[in-house]
């Protein structure tokens, strides 16, 4: 078998529905700058679907910074990895940096949050140790747990009754091979926009010995007091033991970090495989984000507008009938029931009638009959564009409710 041919005959759970979908439903064009409003198709649309939580991709400041740093260093800057050649004073600053800003003694800068996390899991662990995990955790953390040779136990989504039979079984398992346990879960679940249990998962410590990795790639600058994070948030981060965060969303930038006590970060620096061989951070990247987090942490009513507009945007969808799941966080999902050919109708009309852009799932990423709408409110966005998007709302799902996208079919995009 030539694996060519193969691949040629299946592309994939989402590639096989890349002839009707690419280029509307998945692979987008949103042209124009970061904003609220961008070109879709050819027309201005309200945007809902960018994790800029903050706003922080087009203000002037950052702009302007990340404009001089670009000019200052090029994008060459600095060459080889950290541990050859690519270490410079401002990547130890935005260590420290963050660092502080999440209460961890040091901290070590990713240069993608996915593959970082992926050589996170497996430095932390070898053959004798086993992870429990929470059954929604993030595609970054499931791959990194295929590299792990060990045991694996996983508990249905923040269900704290299974997390703790599993830690009873892992801690049987582990007395056996003389290994430890770690338990990852995430801050914020980016689909459904709850929280982990990191609350009651440390709890669980002084009854099981295990440590714990935290992916609080949606939690970081939108949760907690400071923004410091879902840790922060439910007043735990003491008992994080792995703090992870990217700049891929509220930062608006591109780039990780891990955050923990200093021996551990030493021992990452030195282990992990996804920065030992991989090229230095670019320096562009690490100027703008020591600029983020300066506005982070002086600015904080640019997370309180983000909250406003979250509240806004959730109580108003509440109100009026809309099954938002149990999200704590911006991230805003509304549940509707509907096939697939009703869900390209709906998106279509959500697109074209009332040039509203936002993500919409569906079946096979979710159960047959499901259609999931996220929205992701930002400080950028206004009262009137909650207002504009919830009578959207109320009127597509009349539609829905009254089986007019049943009768069109599939929308055909080609024609879009
Ligand atoms: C929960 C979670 N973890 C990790 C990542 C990966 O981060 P990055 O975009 O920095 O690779 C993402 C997506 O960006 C995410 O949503």
């Amino acid at each position: 078998m030539d694996i060519f041919s193969k691949i040629k005959k299946n592309f994939g759970p989402l590639g096989q529905y890349a002839k009707q979908a690419h280029g509307y439903y998945m692979f987008p064009k949103l042209e124009g700058e970061i904003s609220t409003r961008m070109h879709f198709h050819g027309k201005e649309r309200l945007i809902w679907s960018l994790n800029n939580y903050l706003g922080l991709a087009n203000l002037p400041e950052v702009r302007a910074v990340d404009a001089q740093a670009a000019k200052d260093w090029g994008l060459a800057s600095p060459m080889g990895a950290r541990m050859m050649s690519g270490q410079t004073k401002y990547h130890e600053q935005l260590e420290r940096e963050l660092a502080d800003f999440v209460s961890k003694e040091a901290a070590y800068l990713l240069n993608f949050g996915y593959q970082g996390m992926v050589s996170i899991i497996d430095s932390l662990v070898d053959r004798n140790d086993a992870i429990v995990y929470d059954s929604e955790a993030h595609a970054c953390i499931i791959d990194g747990m295929r590299l792990h040779i060990g045991k694996r136990f996983v508990f249905p989504h923040n269900n704290m009754e299974s997390c703790e039979k599993q830690l009873e079984r892992a801690s049987k398992h582990v007395k056996a091979t003389g290994g430890g346990i770690l338990v990852i879960t995430e801050g914020v679940f980016g689909m459904s926009g709850d929280m982990g249990n990191l609350k009651a998962i440390v709890e669980l410590k002084k009854k099981f010995n295990f440590r714990l990795l935290v992916d609080d790639a949606h939690g970081f600058g939108t949760m907690g007091k400071t923004g410091a994070g879902t840790g922060e948030e439910q007043g735990v981060q003491d008992g994080i033991d792995v703090y992870f965060g990217t700049f891929a969303k509220a930062m608006a930038g591109i780039g990780a970090f891990v955050a923990a006590e200093e021996e551990i970060i030493r021992y990452l620096m030195y282990n992990l495989r996804s920065q030992i061989y991989a090229k230095s951070l670019p320096m562009p990247m690490v100027i703008g984000s020591l600029k983020r987090l300066e506005l982070i942490r002086i600015r904080p009513e640019l997370k309180d507008k983000l909250w406003i507009i979250v509240r806004a945007l959730q109580n108003g969808l509440k109100e009026r009938g809309f099954n938002i799941g149990n999200t704590q966080s911006p991230v805003t999902p509304v549940f509707l029931s509907g096939s697939v050919p009703e869900a390209t109708q709906l998106t279509y009309d959500l697109r074209e009638n009332f040039n509203i852009f936002c993500s919409i799932v569906a079946y096979p990423v979710i159960p047959k009959g499901s259609i999931m709408i996220r929205l992701i409110p930002t400080a950028v966005h206004t009262l009137e564009d909650v207002k504009y998007t919830l009578d959207a709302f109320e009127k597509i799902k009349h539609k829905l409710d009254s089986g007019e996208y049943a009768r069109g079919g599939m929308v055909d995009i080609s024609e879009a």
